[in-house]
């Protein structure tokens, strides 16, 4: 199997920069590519900011902090990515937009360089079909915060080979990560439990009448969830969950599914949660 020297991610939002983190903390050399300059830069920080943490509190050695933050290079242009061993794709969930991407990707990369999607719930296979090379996409699916949640699902979709298919567990092993091989289903293995029990979480705000505050409480003290639902989603980002949920719905077609008309509301109002400093809470 091809070792994996140089990593380009492809979107620098909180996925990709926390997968960048991850890329750049495991010594590879990694790629960050994003629109402008400006957000480029932002991701960057952002993980500057958590390894400094990491020195602060004894977990990293300030000279190694700062060797990781140097393996991680900036870029607008895709084509960058030339050399790239393995790309992986974290840019916004529809399916246009990544159709687009991995046409673009498939003219740039070497033949046997591998392709990787962290879509939550699109079509791995779909996905795959945008290239002339559907036998070496595979999704990678992480979990916010990337850094912190050690699950990351390996989804074998249609045609992917033996050869990427491991390539890419052998990766997530390598980023310190629990990998899981899974098949290319609609929401895979978490969120196909998570999208819709999150959905029933916020329809019990208006059934039950109770606050985001109390029905975090709730299942944080009742069912020993780490965060409650409110907060989870504020976390996760109020579109990227009803884009999950409505990318679940149209392929499964259970009720609990469809996005509760709620989240819609939240949506439509610019309220996405810790990202826009406005979901269920406000974040300063
Ligand atoms: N990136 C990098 N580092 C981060 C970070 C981030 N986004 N957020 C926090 N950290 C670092 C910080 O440095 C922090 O330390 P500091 O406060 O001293 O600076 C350190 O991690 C620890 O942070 P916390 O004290 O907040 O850690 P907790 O022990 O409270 O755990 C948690 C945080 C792991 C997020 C925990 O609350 C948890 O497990 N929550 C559930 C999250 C979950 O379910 N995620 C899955 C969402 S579904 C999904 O992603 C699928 C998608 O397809 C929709």
């Amino acid at each position: 199997m091809t070792e994996v020297r140089t990593v380009g991610v492809v979107g620098l939002g909180a996925m990709g920069a926390g997968i960048a983190q991850l890329c750049v903390e495991a010594g590879l050399e990694t790629i960050g590519r994003e629109v402008t300059a400006e957000l480029g830069e932002t991701a960057k920080g952002r993980i500057a900011h958590f390894l400094a943490r990491k020195v602060e509190k004894g977990q990293l050695d300030g000279q190694e902090r700062n060797a990781a933050v140097e393996r991680l290079r900036l870029t607008t242009e895709l084509s960058d990515l030339a050399g790239c061993d393995v790309v992986i794709e974290a840019i916004v969930e529809e399916l246009g937009a990544k159709l687009e991407l991995f046409g673009e990707l498939d003219w740039i990369v070497a033949p046997d360089a591998m392709l990787a999607t962290n879509t939550s719930a699109l079509s791995v296979t779909e996905i795959a079909a945008a290239t002339t090379r559907p036998e070496r996409v595979v999704g990678m699916h992480f979990f916010n915060p990337a850094p912190l949640m050690p699950l990351v699902e390996i989804v074998r979709a249609e045609l992917t080979a033996d050869e990427p298919f491991e390539r890419a567990y052998a990766l997530g092993e390598r980023l310190g990560k629990t990998p899981i091989r899974c098949h290319d289903t609609p929401g895979f293995v978490v969120n196909r439990v998570l999208i819709p029990l999150l959905n029933d979480c916020i329809r019990v705000l208006d059934e039950a009448r109770v606050s985001p505050e109390d029905l975090d409480a709730a299942l944080k003290h009742g069912a020993g969830w780490p965060m409650g639902p409110c907060t989870l989603v504020d976390l996760v980002g109020i579109d990227v969950h009803v884009h999950a949920s409505e990318a679940l719905y149209e392929k499964l077609r259970e009720p609990r599914m469809a996005p509760p008309p709620r989240l819609v509301r939240m949506l439509q109002a610019g309220k996405l949660g810790r990202k826009t400093g406005e979901g269920f809470y406000r974040y300063d």
